[in-house]
């Protein structure tokens, strides 16, 4: 089966097409970092109006590049939600449309399950079960996955996610927007020793998350050492920014690891923007060879919001026969296992 997979959620116009035969076949993403880089954070309306501009080129562009002509297309998946209403709306009717014109069936996707999916595009992909560690700029979430389609929250972010606290922390150092990327290449110039941040709610069990307080840790450390211009010398904020990414790090961890033995589980997949953290990885690797666990990844590209991961999870979805009625409907908010199971998963499905 052939997928046209379109992802509009927040500020990525992406799209991308995946064979369930031969892999995937193109993609592309128009990134709309320069669009809200002026306003610190993202506009929701303005990321609508982008959508509309770039989408049809963008759905063009990748059927060109994947030698597709819309004959080869047999399903359509859009992001459904969680995400900016707006953003979803944009892609949701665009792909409802297609679908409708071309005759095909479309399906709604769920960003987190296509974050989640994401690492089983890889040449090495994770077999199930395992346990899921989703990072995102929305969401921080350690899922139980026992099959496609089977998920069960194990415990989330009380308040920020660990993405939006990367966010936070980099306003706080004075960094562009998207700020993980940023804190995480500061970082790589500090002492990470220097200072010591809080693990939160690492002291007491439990598998949820908190970083509010991590983020007014942060602020303080950045007043008590602010200069005349309100920010600390060069080395100090390089130092703030190790700290700050050791702290989330060794946070996220140690509830890894926890998680994996409450389980009983050697395999952990990390997905979402924050999983692109080099340091995440490295830590995660650390930690779990000496619990005899493995964790899976997928390529940086992937990690962050893309086309590819709805192509694809859409596609189990359709070749489970899953699939939307006429009407166009999108969920802002949407839990991950309120989701229906699938049965037909094979390896080289
Ligand atoms: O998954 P994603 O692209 O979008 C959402 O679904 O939210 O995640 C974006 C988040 C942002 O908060 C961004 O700062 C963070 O992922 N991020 C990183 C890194 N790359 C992206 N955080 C830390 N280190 C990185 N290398
Ligand atoms: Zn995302």
């Amino acid at each position: 089966m052939r997928v046209l997979g379109i992802e509009t959620s927040c500020d990525e116009t992406a799209v991308a097409i995946y064979d369930s035969g031969e892999g995937l076949l193109a993609h592309r993403l128009f990134s709309q970092v320069a669009v809200h880089a002026e306003y610190g954070g993202v506009v929701p309306e303005l990321a609508s109006r982008d959508h509309v501009r770039k989408l049809l080129p963008l759905v063009k562009e990748v059927m060109a590049a994947a030698h597709t002509t819309r004959e080869h297309i047999q399903g359509i998946a859009y992001t459904a939600g969680p995400g900016l209403i707006g953003a979803l709306l944009v892609g949701a009717c665009v792909g409802r449309s297609l679908a409708y014109a071309w005759g095909i069936p479309a399906v709604g996707v769920h960003h987190m399950e296509g974050h989640l999916l994401a690492p089983l595009l890889e040449p090495n992909p994770p077999q199930f079960p395992f346990v899921a560690l989703l990072v995102s700029g929305g969401h921080t979430q350690l899922v139980r996955v026992d099959a496609l389609g089977q998920y069960q929250l194990l415990g989330e972010s009380l308040d920020d996610a660990a993405g939006e606290a990367f966010d936070k922390a980099a306003k706080m150092l004075d960094l562009d927007y998207p700020g993980g990327p940023q804190v995480a290449r500061l970082a790589q110039l500090g002492d990470r020793q220097r200072f010591v941040f809080p693990r939160p709610m690492t002291d007491r069990p439990g598998l949820d998350f908190s970083f509010s307080g991590l983020k007014t840790f942060t602020l303080n450390t950045v007043a008590a050492h602010a200069g005349a211009n309100g920010l600390p010398d060069d080395q100090t904020c390089a130092d703030i920014a190790a700290a700050f990414e050791e702290a989330v790090v060794d946070t996220l961890v140690i509830k890894c690891r926890r998680a994996l033995e409450f389980c009983a589980m050697k395999t952990l997949v990390i997905a979402g923007g924050v999983s692109a953290n080099q340091r995440l990885r490295e830590k995660l690797q650390t930690a779990l060879q000496k619990i005899g666990a493995g964790v899976f990844y997928a390529r940086p590209e992937f990690c962050t919001d893309n086309g590819a991961m709805i192509a694809y999870a859409g596609c189990q979805r359709l070749l489970a026969q899953q699939h939307q009625g006429l009407n166009v409907e999108v969920k802002p908010r949407w839990p991950l296992d309120s989701l229906p199971p699938l049965t037909h998963y094979t390896r080289d499905s």
